[in-house]
């Protein structure tokens, strides 16, 4: 059995495995938290800010990235606090801005998310964007998984609204078609089919 620490999860005593981080321990006892970058098979690296949870310790209450944190004996968290959906709120309208997205599911958790605090009367819409990239949240698990199995054919390109991924195409080779990227891609945007898996520039 996993080894265990009791954490405080909004007031109720819960058991996690404190050898994973808290948000995979959290989603094994059932808790809802939302997020796109992260995957098992990789370490978290805190990318889409939707995991946010606010952890209460004697030095105050602050926001962390629950992918990020592994906890520990006695930790205590909330998962559902204002600051935290006011975060994810914020961190769900970046994202959306790089949408729409092949997978209708995270278009509408985003929707979920923007919409969540939109009970005060503000009307507030998240807009996608219409740029070249729009489809990939740039989240990096593509090229974490291609570096993880060895390969590391996959990078980031550009900066600001330009950045995105491409194939790294410098020694002729294919890019081997295992297709872990397209596998692990949370929003679809990594076709199945090798030909086809990104702008065809990356092809040439
Ligand atoms: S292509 Fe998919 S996995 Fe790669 S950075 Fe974009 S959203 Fe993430
Ligand atoms: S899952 Fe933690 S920042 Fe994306």
């Amino acid at each position: 059995m996993a080894p265990q620490v009791e954490i405080m999860v909004n007031g109720t005593p819960v058991q996690v495995n404190k050898d994973v981080p808290l948000l995979q321990g959290l989603r094994e006892q059932n808790f809802s938290i939302p997020s796109l970058c992260f995957n098992p098979v990789l370490t978290g690296n805190g990318s889409c800010g939707l995991c946010i949870v606010e952890v209460f310790q004697h030095d105050g209450p602050y926001l962390v990235h629950s992918c990020l944190l592994y906890p520990r004996q006695g930790l205590k968290i909330k998962t559902d606090t204002a600051r935290v959906k006011q975060v994810r709120r914020q961190a769900a309208q970046l994202l959306y801005s790089r949408g729409p997205f092949p997978k209708q599911e995270v278009n509408e958790l985003l929707l979920a998310l923007i919409q969540t605090e939109n009970k005060d009367g503000n009307t507030i819409t998240g807009e996608t964007g219409t740029g070249s990239f729009t489809g990939c949240l740039l989240c990096g698990l593509c090229v974490r998984i291609c570096q993880k199995i060895g390969r590391n054919r996959l990078t980031f390109v550009g900066r600001g609204k330009e950045m995105h991924v491409e194939l790294v195409s410098e020694r002729g080779e294919s890019c081997g078609s295992c297709r872990a990227c397209c596998r692990i891609c949370p929003t679809g945007y990594i076709a199945p089919s090798p030909q086809e898996a990104f702008p065809p520039k990356l092809y040439k």
